[in-house]
């Protein structure tokens, strides 16, 4: 790894971008099963027309090339390309044809995400990741994209952030279906979306024999609390275990690469256990969410005896006046380049996100943007560190000029 004199260069091809998902940015998703909570008044907030990306798109990537990326994360609305069972919607996948192609003209390389929370409404209605056949019509429709949308996909990730997916919808009751509590409802569908992302992965693989398939899992920095205290680091060690590495080592054979979400850091108390100490630390996002830019590096260390290659699939805060963001997005690469250094094969990094969105059940509040989206006109606004980003991305490292901001 280079410490050039003036600054962390980072490896040759490195990867630049941003992240959003279709439901947060696209607007009008009404075949799914966030749209109809919205409407029913489950979740707070209605997603409505979100930024209206469906149409607006080339202008977003018209941003995103203007800060030097030279990749972009999306995800495709699984409602949109089968809104009932079975059934096909030509149009919609040549939209996400032409979305394709808008990237690729720009030189930039595709993260396509094919599951980021949201279910088609026939999906959900015959059970949702509950029903024993889920991961199979999961492969049938991971398939169809491989087969129609195959050749502008660089990097396929199944599903984004299976454990989440089942904490906020199946513990917490928050995220549709809204269930809760219960552990063998849970460890079903932790199955499930194991085998949907295995036989997925077979099923891209037998269409497209060198495409690249991981999953983008939201791994946590579990820290003790008190660092010789046995019962902490035990403690810490298990959380580590079971939130993680389970889900990554179900798949990790039938992986290319780990992508990796990385926002939280907990303290871990073992006498309360999960003291959920993510609020904590002196500086905080607008979400409460406290800044914890080392945890990135020992999260990517925990991952690095898989020996894949790794791309850090989000990674972002809520920041509404801009006043944190960019030195955020300059301690995690700092801490990033470490790892690097230090032997984690990281490829990439896609900052959570391009614009400001729908932020589920927080709705429309929390501005993770690079870009302010004024939804009264849909306008997009510069913020600050989108210029100081671009620049990273141009000069492929942290100068010595951003190093001393
Ligand atoms: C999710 C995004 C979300 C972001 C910020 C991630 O867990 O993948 O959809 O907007 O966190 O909360």
């Amino acid at each position: 790894m280079k410490h050039a004199r003036d600054g962390l260069i980072f490896p040759d091809g490195f990867l630049w971008g941003a992240a959003t998902s279709a439901h947060q940015v696209e607007g009008n998703n009404i075949n799914n099963d966030w749209w109809e909570a919205e409407q029913s008044g489950k979740v707070p907030f209605q997603s409505g027309k979100a930024c209206n990306q469906y149409e607006l798109f080339e202008h977003d990537f018209d941003l995103a090339r203007g800060m030097n990326h030279n990749a972009h994360r999306l995800s495709i609305e699984w409602s949109r390309i089968e809104p009932q069972e079975g059934v096909w919607d030509e149009r919609a996948i040549e939209h996400y044809r032409r979305v394709l192609l808008a990237l690729r003209r720009r030189g930039m390389k595709s993260f396509v995400t094919l599951h980021h929370f949201t279910n088609p409404l026939w999906f959900a209605r015959s059970g949702g990741w509950e029903n024993k056949r889920a991961p199979e019509y999961f492969e049938r429709y991971a398939k169809i994209i491989a087969e129609r949308l195959g050749e502008y996909i660089d990097f396929y990730i199944t599903i984004n952030e299976p454990l989440l997916l089942i904490a906020m919808g199946y513990w917490e009751g928050i995220f549709p279906p809204f269930k809760r509590k219960s552990f063998t409802r849970v460890i079903r569908i932790f199955n499930n979306l194991v085998d949907a992302h295995n036989k997925a992965f077979d099923g891209i693989k037998r269409k497209i024999f060198n495409a690249q398939i991981g999953c983008a899992a939201n791994l946590v920095d579990f820290q003790p609390r008190q660092r010789f205290d046995p019962f902490d680091v035990m403690a810490s060690t298990l959380a580590r275990f079971f939130w993680n590495k389970l889900y990554i080592k179900r798949i990790i054979q039938r992986s290319s690469f780990i992508g990796v979400n990385y926002y939280f850091h907990h303290h871990i108390d073992a006498p309360r256990f999960l003291n959920s100490n993510s609020f904590s630390g002196h500086k905080k996002s607008d979400r409460g969410w406290g800044i914890h830019p080392e945890g990135l590096y020992y999260v990517l260390m925990q991952i690095k005896k898989y020996k894949k290659p790794i791309y850090i699939t989000e990674n972002g805060l809520a920041d509404s006046k801009d006043s944190q963001r960019s030195f955020f997005i300059i301690e995690h690469l700092r801490h990033l380049h470490q790892a690097i250094t230090d032997g984690c094969d990281v490829r990439g990094y896609l900052y959570w996100s391009l614009i400001d969105n729908f932020e589920w059940e927080q709705g429309f509040e929390p501005r993770f943007g690079l870009y302010k989206v004024d939804y009264k006109t849909l306008h997009r606004i510069a913020r600050p560190s989108s210029k100081l980003y671009g620049h990273i991305c141009k000069d492929n490292a942290l100068t010595s000029d951003i190093l001393k901001q």
